[in-house]
This record gives structure tokens, C-alpha cells and sequence, in this order.
């Protein structure tokens, strides 16, 4: 298995090229189920969870082709099979997304369930719960959901009992050809979703209220195929900037905007770091001095991303104070901290929140990555640590993070992948 080892304290300063959104780019390809016509998705991460994506696709009996690098052509004619199995599914819980397109095209879908999660329960409730409201019938069994609509989905007005990002995207996908209007309320407005929706409208979807928490759809008869760019990697860029903010170099985020990022930017300008927005994307300089601790909450969109809150915590391991860090979205994210602690972090936890006293230096240690964000997290702190910082188990970092060590190298950074 492979490890990244690291050897730290060198500024990375150079140009850092932000690929397409894993997260924008998953539900985009499960969109590709709806419609008998070819989809063409540009600017496709090169990721082991579309490799994933791909495969499950392909066992539906999607034909899935790249044109280009980071073009691919998704060609649903025919669907063969209507099966999740649990094979794929337990490797990437985003399977999930096909659950949706798959009612509302074929009207069956059989989705593995996707089990215990590193980084909580995760459950899919309000998935069924808004499908069995669109008059789908669901039956658990064998560790698999059986959902059924032979005569087709009808639309109805759902309530979210909590925000939730791939189930706001499952329903939207099975509502776009649903019989009449759906409300989709207390809706994920993430950009991602956003990206989803204007997809789906550029299928012939009639979808209003994007970006709002409140989604409209009419159902139509059928959607046809179009050309969709993903959108970039807000997660992406967030990590990047705070490579650049732990070590005081500078990174220029090709493709990068505030808009997709505008709470971090504020917190990260508070804590000391600098951020341009030029025509080509972000300009992210670190501070001559130590950072301030910046105190966080994880909240939903526009509100600072969960999927960011682990390499927070690396960066206010260094600053001056305190800061305390509040995970509201998932119950068990705080998996970074014991390694994080191994190289000499301050952090402890009560309930949902950390504290997180800055230290001057971090030491560089043997980890082992948990989760896809918990370990770039361990990147960031081997990035600015003295010594060096040996990560392993780092398959999980290539579930989400195009090329890392290569982008890193390229700006200076002594990275290397130990096979
Ligand atoms: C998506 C992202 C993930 C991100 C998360 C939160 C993708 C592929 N993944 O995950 O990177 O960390 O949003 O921004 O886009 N919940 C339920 N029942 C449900 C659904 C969710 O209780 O049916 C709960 C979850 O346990 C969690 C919260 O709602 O506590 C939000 O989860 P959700 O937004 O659904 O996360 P994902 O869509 O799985």
C-alpha cells in the first residue's frame, strides 16, 4: 500500500491548477441514467471515486468513454441492470446517487445500503422518505433497499429534516421526471447541487429556484442529452490555500473563485492570510508572522464546509492562541486529531467541539489517515512540521485529490509516494 512521506518546512509557492469537483462531477455522471441520449461531461477529476462511479455506472449498462483526458461521454440507450451491489457501494457511498435516476427512468432500483461510515452513520432516510412521498414503494432486505414505481414517480412537496447534499440530489434527479410539481424544501444549496440543477435544466428539466432552499421542479415526459463543464473543486482550492497559509509561501489557485469559497476566505484573511481574486483565480499569500486562531463551526453552504474542517484544524495547530472547532454536520469527524496530536498538536475534544491551543512547531511522525479529509490534513501539517512526516494508507487521499503529490512537488514541496 502506498505512503506519502514528507519532509517539512518549506514555503510552497507556485501555480496550483484546481481540478474539477469529485462531488459536483458524481452526481452529474448518476445523471446520465435519465436519458436515452449521450451526456458529455468536461473538465472530469481524475479520481478513484469516478473510477468507482464509472464502474457502477458501466455494470447499469452505461457506455462510459473518454474523449479527452477530462472529457467523458456517458451513454445510457439502454439500462441493463437495475443493481447497486455492495461491492462498489461500500467502497464509495456517493453509489447512492443512482438510486434516484434509476426509480424515476427504469421505475426499480436495488442500492446496497451502504453501512458503517469512518466518519459517522451516515444514514439515507430522507432519500426514501422523499421517494416513498413521490409514491415509491420501499422494502429493506439483505442489507439492500428495494425501491419500486412501475407506474412512474408523482410529484409532491418534501421537507428535509435536516440539510442533506446527495439526498437534495437524488430527489431532484428522480423529480425532473416525475408527474407534476415537486418542492423540494429545506434544500442543500451547495454549488454542487447548483452545478447538478443547471445540468438537468440543460437536459430539458424545469427547475426553479436554484441556489435557493427551495427547489421547484415540473416534472417532464423525458430529458435529452447536452454538454455540462464541471464546476471546480471548492474543497480542493480550500486545501490548497491552506497549504499556502501553513507554510507562508505563496499559491496562485488557477481556476479558483471567491464565490465558491467565501467564508473560508474571510476566516483564512482573519487569520492573518492574504487572497487576491485576479482574472485567472485566487492569489493566496501566507503570513511573515504565526496565524491567529480563528474559532469555526461547520454549517451547510454558504457556511463553512465540513469536508474542510480537518485541515482548519492543522492550520490553527500553529497559530498563536486558541481556536475552537465545531462540527455540526457529522458525528465523528474528529479522527485527525490523535495524529495530529503525534506531532505534537494541542487539541482536545469535548462533545462536538475542539479546542486547539497553537504550538510553535509541529514534529514530523508516522500517521495513518483515516479518512479522504483527515489525511490532506496530515499533509498540511507534515507540509509546515520540522522532520519528516510518513502518511499511510493514503488511498484514501486518491479518492479525492487529483495528482496531490505532483501539484505540491511543483510548487517546492519535498513530497514523495512511497510505493
Ligand atoms: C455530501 C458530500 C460530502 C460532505 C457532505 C456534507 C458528496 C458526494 N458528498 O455528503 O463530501 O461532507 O455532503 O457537506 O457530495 N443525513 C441523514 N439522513 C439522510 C441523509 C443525511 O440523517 O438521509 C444526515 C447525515 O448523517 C449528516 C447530514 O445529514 O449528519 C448531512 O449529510 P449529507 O449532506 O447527506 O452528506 P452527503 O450527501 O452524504
Amino acid at each position: 500500500m502506498d505512503k506519502i512521506s514528507i519532509r517539512g518546512g518549506t514555503p510552497i509557492s507556485g501555480t496550483i491548477e484546481i481540478s474539477g469537483a469529485k462531488n459536483a462531477a458524481l452526481p452529474l455522471m448518476a445523471a446520465s441514467l435519465l436519458t436515452d441520449e449521450p451526456l458529455l461531461l468536461t473538465n472530469i477529476p481524475k479520481l478513484s471515486d469516478i473510477a468507482s462511479m464509472t464502474e457502477l455506472l458501466s455494470q447499469l449498462g452505461v457506455s462510459v468513454t473518454l474523449d479527452a483526458p477530462r472529457n467523458m461521454k456517458l451513454d445510457a440507450k439502454k439500462i441493463a441492470s437495475t443493481t447497486a451491489p455492495y461491492d462498489i457501494v461500500r467502497k464509495m457511498r456517493a453509489s447512492v446517487l443512482v438510486l434516484g435516476p434509476l426509480v424515476a427512468r427504469a421505475g426499480e432500483a436495488h442500492v446496497s445500503l451502504p453501512g458503517g461510515c469512518a466518519i459517522g452513520t451516515r444514514p439515507i432516510d430522507f432519500h426514501l422518505k422523499g421517494l416513498e412521498a413521490m409514491g415509491a414503494d420501499i422494502l429493506l432486505e439483505d442489507g439492500y433497499v428495494h425501491v419500486k414505481a412501475p407506474k412512474g414517480l408523482t410529484g409532491t412537496t418534501f421537507t428535509f429534516p435536516t440539510i442533506s447534499v446527495t439526498g437534495t440530489e437524488n430527489l431532484l434527479m428522480a423529480a425532473a421526471l416525475a408527474k407534476g410539481q415537486t418542492r423540494l424544501v429545506n434544500a442543500a444549496r451547495e454549488p454542487e447541487v447548483v452545478d447538478l440543477a443547471n445540468c438537468l435544466n440543460a437536459m430539458g428539466a424545469k427547475i426553479s429556484g436554484i441556489g435557493t432552499d427551495t427547489l421547484v421542479i415540473e416534472g417532464v415526459d423525458r430529458l435529452h442529452g447536452t454538454t455540462h463543464h464541471v464546476i471546480s473543486d471548492r474543497i480542493e482550492a480550500g486545501t490548497y490555500a491552506m497549504a499556502a497559509a501553513i507554510t507562508g509561501g505563496t499559491v496562485l489557485l488557477k481556476g479558483a473563485h471567491l464565490s465558491l469559497i467565501p467564508i473560508v476566505a474571510a476566516l483564512l484573511t482573519r487569520a492573518g492570510v492574504t487572497i487576491e481574486e485576479k482574472e485567472e483565480g485566487l492569489l493566496v499569500t501566507g503570513s511573515p508572522n504565526r496565524l491567529e486562531g480563528v474559532d469555526v463551526m461547520t454549517e451547510p453552504f454558504p457556511g463553512f464546509a465540513t469536508d474542510l474542517q480537518a485541515q482548519w484544524m492543522a492550520l490553527m495547530s500553529l497559530a498563536t492562541g486558541a481556536s475552537l472547532i465545531t462540527e455540526t454536520i457529522f458525528e465523528n469527524r474528529f479522527m485527525h486529531v490523535p495524529e495530529l496530536c503525534r506531532m505534537g498538536a494541542n487539541i482536545v475534544i469535548h462533545g462536538s467541539s475542539a479546542l486547539v491551543r497553537g504550538v510553535p512547531q509541529l514534529k514530523g511522525a508516522p500517521v495513518m489517515a483515516t479518512d479522504l479529509r483527515a489525511s490532506v490534513s496530515l499533509v498540511l501539517a507534515g507540509l509546515a512540521a520540522e522532520g519528516t512526516t510518513v502518511i499511510s494508507r493514503v488511498y484514501h487521499l486518491d479518492r479525492g485529490y487529483e495528482e496531490l503529490d505532483e501539484k505540491l512537488r511543483a510548487c517546492g514541496a519535498h513530497i514523495e509516494r512511497l510505493k
